[in-house]
C-alpha cells in the first residue's frame, strides 16, 4: 500500500499546481491511495464544494483540513454529505464533520484521521486523548492507518509522532506552510516527518503576498493577506511506501517541486 499526501494546497496557485503535478507524481510514484490537506484551498480561507469536487476530479481520493477549515462559510453546507472529507478530530463535540474516515483501495482499507495541535493554536480538545481514541477505532477494522496533524510546533508534532509510533502507519504535520527535512521511520515502524511544507505561492510569505505580510511585520497595522495572483509556484508532497500485511511504514520519501527543485519524472 503506497501513499501521496500533498500538502497544504494555497489559493488558485496551488490548484493549478496539484492540476499539473498530480498526473506525474501519479505516474512517477504510482501511489494507491492520495489525501491533499486543502484548508487553504479557497483564496487561502477554507474549501469551497466546486473546490472539494475539483481535488476529487483530479485524483485525489481524501481531503483533510485544519485550523481555517470554517473559513470559508458554504463548508457549512456541505461538509455533512462529504464523504472524503476529514477535519480536524478534536473540535469540541457537535462540530459537523468527521475526524475519521475509511476508505476501500481495492481489498483493503485505509483510515484517515486529521488532529490539530493546541501549542499557539485555538484550545481544542487534547489531540492526544482524541487521537488515541481514534487509533484504537482504526485498528480494529485496518493496519493503514494515516494521520494529517495540523499543528504549529515540532515539539508537539515530535511528541505525537512518537506517542502512534508502532500503532500508525505515519504521522505527517501540516500548517506550517515549510517543509522539514527531518523524514524518518520510528522504530516501531511509523514514518514521520515534521512539516510536508505548503503547494501554492514560492515568492510569497508562507503562500501570502508579501509585501502585505511585510507591513505586518514593519508596522503591526492591521493587514489583509492575500495569495498572489501570479508568480512562481511549488508544490509540497509526501510519497508513503507501507509493509502490505503490518501496515508499518518502509519508506517516507518527500517532494518537493519549485524553481530550485525542478520534477524529474
Ligand atoms: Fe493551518
Amino acid at each position: 500500500m503506497n501513499l501521496l499526501f500533498i500538502g497544504d494546497v494555497v489559493g488558485s496557485s496551488g490548484r493549478d499546481m496539484v492540476k499539473e503535478y498530480l498526473p506525474k507524481l501519479k505516474e512517477k510514484y504510482r501511489p494507491h491511495f492520495t489525501i491533499i490537506n486543502g484548508e487553504n484551498a479557497a483564496g487561502g480561507r477554507g474549501i469551497t464544494e466546486k473546490i472539494y469536487r475539483e481535488f476529487l476530479a483530479y485524483g485525489a481520493q481524501a481531503i483533510t483540513l485544519g485550523n481555517h477549515a470554517w473559513d470559508n462559510r458554504e463548508i457549512f453546507e456541505f461538509i455533512g454529505t462529504a464523504k472524503n472529507l476529514v477535519r480536524p478530530a478534536n473540535f469540541p463535540e457537535g462540530t459537523p464533520g468527521k475526524g475519521l474516515a475509511f476508505f476501500k483501495v481495492n481489498d483493503l482499507e485505509v483510515a484517515v484521521i486529521n488532529l490539530q495541535g493546541r501549542t499557539f493554536m485555538a484550545p481544542l480538545d487534547c489531540p492526544f486523548r482524541k487521537a488515541e481514541e481514534l487509533v484504537e477505532i482504526a485498528r480494529e477494522r485496518t493496519p493503514f492507518i494515516f494521520v494529517d496533524f495540523h499543528a504549529e510546533v515540532t515539539s508537539e508534532k515530535q511528541a505525537m509522532g512518537w506517542f502512534l509510533d508502532g500503532r500508525v502507519s505515519a504521522v505527517v504535520g501540516t500548517h506550517t506552510h515549510v517543509q522539514t527535512a527531518d523524514s524518518r521511520v520510528l522504530p516501531g515502524g511509523t514514518g514521520y516527518l515534521s512539516d510536508v511544507g505548503m503547494t501554492g505561492p514560492y515568492d510569497g510569505i508562507l503562500g501570502m503576498e508579501r509585501e502585505a505580510v511585510l507591513k505586518k511585520f514593519l508596522t503591526s497595522l492591521p493587514v489583509r493577506f492575500e495569495v498572489p495572483k501570479s508568480g512562481r509556484n511549488q508544490l509540497s508532497a509526501v510519497y508513503i511506501e507501507l509493509d502490505r500485511k503490518s501496515g508499518h511504514c518502509k519508506k517516507l520519501d518527500r517532494i518537493l517541486i519549485n524553481d530550485d527543485h525542478p520534477f524529474y519524472s
